[in-house]
């Protein structure tokens, strides 16, 4: 029943384009968990702004991101699908959270000090207290659960101690939200660059939701691999095949002994090769899917209309509770 299954919070910036990375390590677990919570997925639209955008290009991602979220299945009739700046009560809650926060916890975040290197020519007081509307989005909802990647888990884990905090000096007020690293998710890695984490910043190991299938070939069959001619899983010796194995199965749904031995040899050019249509094959439904609810505008604003509805119907119960707590006279 409603309201008695776990809660779920989670969101992607629309900060560039969705990836075969964000696909299989997110947003898959995210269909899988409709199933079984009650789930709230957010478009993180303000958490965008501290960097720099083109204002075109934010409203242009944004609305693809939507299309995307429902062209792999997030289901608008199980859960809430909505857009951070279409609810208010995310701001006002951050400036409240602001003031339960101290200065020293933020410039611990790892993620602030790579940003502020990266853009130190542009380092705001949003970028600074980006973990705090983060906690915002959370605690709105009341998520026990927050399904994230590795390098949001200090973000998170910074969210349950504001909670605390706050709790401890207001009474039960905020559900205490933990990390969530779904098992479903896997790691992909950068296809030129194995070492790092598939990222949009690095676009040639990159793969998109949105790219042709002509592109997607060409660049699995780039892929870097090594100097041996053996398919086998050993992700510290053979980072590159060990991707490739990863997304093969991911894509495939076989598990990694049966893949290998599907390959055994077989040179790197021809498991290349059958990576990349593996990958052409998962993501042509998605991409046509997407492309058609993109030619129908009206319908998705209908729904994100119709999400921030339903999120603000939350998220002014919280906020209200929160603004009687610290003494702001009702309206
Ligand atoms: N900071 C997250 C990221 O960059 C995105 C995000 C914003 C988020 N608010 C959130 C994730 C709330 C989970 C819950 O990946």
């Amino acid at each position: 029943m409603e309201g008695q299954k776990p809660k779920i919070f989670s969101g992607i910036q629309p900060s560039g384009e969705l990836t075969l990375g964000s696909y299989m390590g997110a947003l898959r677990s995210w269909k899988a968990l409709q199933d079984d919570y009650d789930c709230v997925y957010c478009i993180v639209d303000m958490h965008t702004i501290t960097v720099r955008q083109k204002p075109a290009e934010l409203r242009r991602r944004a609305m693809e991101q939507l299309a995307q979220y429902l062209a792999i299945g997030l289901d608008p009739e199980r859960c809430i699908l909505f857009i951070q700046s279409h609810v208010p009560q995310h701001a006002e809650l951050a400036w409240i959270l602001g003031c339960y926060t101290q200065f020293g916890e933020l410039g611990r975040m790892t993620q602030f000090k790579q940003k502020s290197q990266q853009h130190a020519e542009n380092i705001t007081a949003g970028l600074f207290t980006y973990p705090v509307l983060m906690a915002a989005d959370i605690l709105l909802y009341q998520a026990d659960l927050v399904p994230v990647g590795a390098d949001q888990k200090q973000h998170v884990e910074l969210c349950r101690d504001i909670a605390q905090r706050f709790n401890g000096i207001y009474g039960d007020t905020f559900t205490l939200p933990e990390p969530f690293i779904p098992k479903l998710g896997a790691r992909i890695m950068s296809l030129s660059n194995p070492e790092n984490k598939m990222s949009k910043s690095e676009p040639e190991g990159c793969v998109f939701l949105m790219d042709r299938p002509e592109d997607i070939r060409r660049k699995f069959k780039r892929a870097v691999t090594d100097s041996e001619t053996e398919v086998r899983f050993d992700p510290a010796g053979k980072p590159g095949v060990s991707n490739l194995l990863t997304i093969y199965c991911s894509a495939t749904g076989k598990e990694i002994p049966e893949a290998e031995a599907e390959f055994a040899g077989q040179g790197y050019g021809a498991f290349k090769a059958a990576v990349g249509d593996a990958v052409v094959e998962l993501l042509a439904p998605i991409r046509q899917e997407a492309s058609r609810l993109l030619g129908d505008k009206a319908y998705l604003e209908g729904i994100y209309r119709r999400g921030a509805e339903a999120a603000q119907c939350q998220a002014r119960k919280t906020l209200s509770k929160v603004q009687r707590k610290v003494g702001f006279l009702p309206r």
